[in-house]
């Protein structure tokens, strides 16, 4: 074996390079530590993240509550499949589903594995329940949504980046535009539809918040139409926005919710659907599961996760982090000529560049934050998304206010 060690920030980018599929075009920074806001580099240059593993550490790098549940739980059992029951699966399953109101969970491991379960789960009681003709059912999407990468999710996506060179691709989905009530009461139409599915926020697409009132509305035509209302909360949920999931914003219960990233607190991979019985239990034994899904180590590790959102308040910090966040980024948007609007809702927020969508200022002014300690990524065009760890207090925050500021006015295009 290699050793690790000795290695530079430049020998391992090199490796991953030379050995590693090019799936990915990583900001150039080596991380070897984190905790809390705060992640080191291989030469121990301290940073904060802002983009939190796409909020799957809402909870902080290395939560020592959900380290220990790993830990403790390593030592005695990690992975039954579920070819038998084990002790600790049941228990989770009263927790989580007490803990969001649902009557039942189905565990999985990723959140694209959550989108895969919520659109079969879909589609079985569309036949099951509201009688959709056989093979029929349809399922809406909208334009700019994201749900993973494996042929289900990118049959769904406007983005050519995700469809180019993949097709053919499923069918059984309509797209319609985002944010259009008028079009979504037009596609309901069809009695074959089974579903809408939608991210309340949109993250990758650049942290796209609806107009007020858009989600209800929707939920309720849905409602209207018998159609189920599918959120996809894998980067909204669990505290990020403000409420424990973003739907709350509105008062209003999904009847299918997916979670995934910040379940684990980004220690391992969690996902979950949640829906009443009338939905979930139209799947039988045999018809959908998963080696890894509600394995003992899992559970574990997301009961540790939620318990740390509710008692440190992740939901209440995030809202009001997030308003002094945008009020400071206003400013900042008044007073440079570089960026055009800050946009978000409690820790989910992006700076849209004013510059055109393929040129690459929002790329280099992100080169220029890691230079001055502070980790984001672009998203979808000249955006840049601000997710921190929720776990932030107001004097980082203020620090990393700081920091973005003094970097986009120092900035040379
Ligand atoms: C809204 C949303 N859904 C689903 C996914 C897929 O999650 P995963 O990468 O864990 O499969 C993502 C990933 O970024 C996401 O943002």
């Amino acid at each position: 074996m290699i050793e690790q060690k000795s290695m530079t920030s430049a020998d391992l980018m090199k490796l991953e390079d030379q050995h590693g599929a090019h799936n990915y075009h990583p900001l150039e920074v080596v991380l070897a530590k984190g905790e809390g806001a705060l992640v080191w580099d291989v030469e121990g240059k301290q940073y904060y993240d802002f983009l939190s593993a796409y909020s799957a550490v809402n909870q902080g790098h290395c939560h020592p509550r959900i380290v220990g549940a790993l830990k403790e739980q390593a030592d005695i059992l990690t992975l039954t499949s579920r070819a038998f029951y084990n002790n600790v699966l049941g228990v989770y399953e009263k927790y989580i589903t007490e803990y969001f109101g649902y009557d039942k969970v189905l565990p999985m491991n990723t959140g694209v594995e959550g989108g895969e379960t919520a659109v079969k789960l879909c589609r079985k009681w569309a036949y099951e329940v509201k009688g959709v003709p056989t093979n029929q059912a349809k399922i809406i999407f909208v334009s700019g949504n994201f749900w993973g990468r494996t042929l289900a999710a990118i049959s769904s996506s406007t983005d050519p980046s995700s469809t180019t060179g993949f097709g053919p691709y499923m069918p059984g989905y309509e797209i319609i535009p985002y944010n259009d009530l008028p079009a979504l009461e037009a596609a309901l139409k069809d009695p074959n539809v089974a579903g809408f599915m939608v991210e309340p926020i949109q993250g990758e697409a650049g942290v796209v918040v609806p107009d007020d009132g858009y989600l209800k509305s929707a939920y309720e035509l849905c409602r209207k139409n018998n159609v189920l209302f599918i959120a996809d909360e894998v980067q909204t949920g669990i505290a990020r926005t403000g409420k424990l999931i973003c739907c709350e914003h509105e008062g209003f219960k999904p009847d299918i919710l997916i979670l995934g990233k910040a379940l684990s607190g980004g220690v391992f991979p969690v996902s979950a659907v949640l829906a009443r019985d009338e939905i979930m239990l139209t799947i039988k034994p045999g018809e959908h599961g998963s080696t890894f899904g509600g394995n003992p180590l899992a559970c574990k590790v997301a009961m540790a996760a939620l318990e740390v959102v509710k008692d440190e308040k992740l939901s209440e910090n995030a809202e009001r982090l997030g308003q002094i966040f945008r009020e400071r980024m206003s400013k900042l948007v008044e007073k440079s000529d570089l960026l055009t609007l800050v946009r978000g809702r409690g820790l989910l927020n992006a700076i849209v560049i004013n510059d055109t969508p393929d040129s690459s200022t929002a790329w280099n002014i992100c080169l220029a934050l890691r230079d001055n300690g502070l980790l984001a990524k672009p998203t979808h065009g000249n955006i840049i998304r601000f997710a921190p760890p929720l776990v932030m207090t107001d004097e980082q925050l203020n620090d990393c206010c700081e920091i973005i500021e003094k970097t986009i006015m120092e900035f040379k295009a």
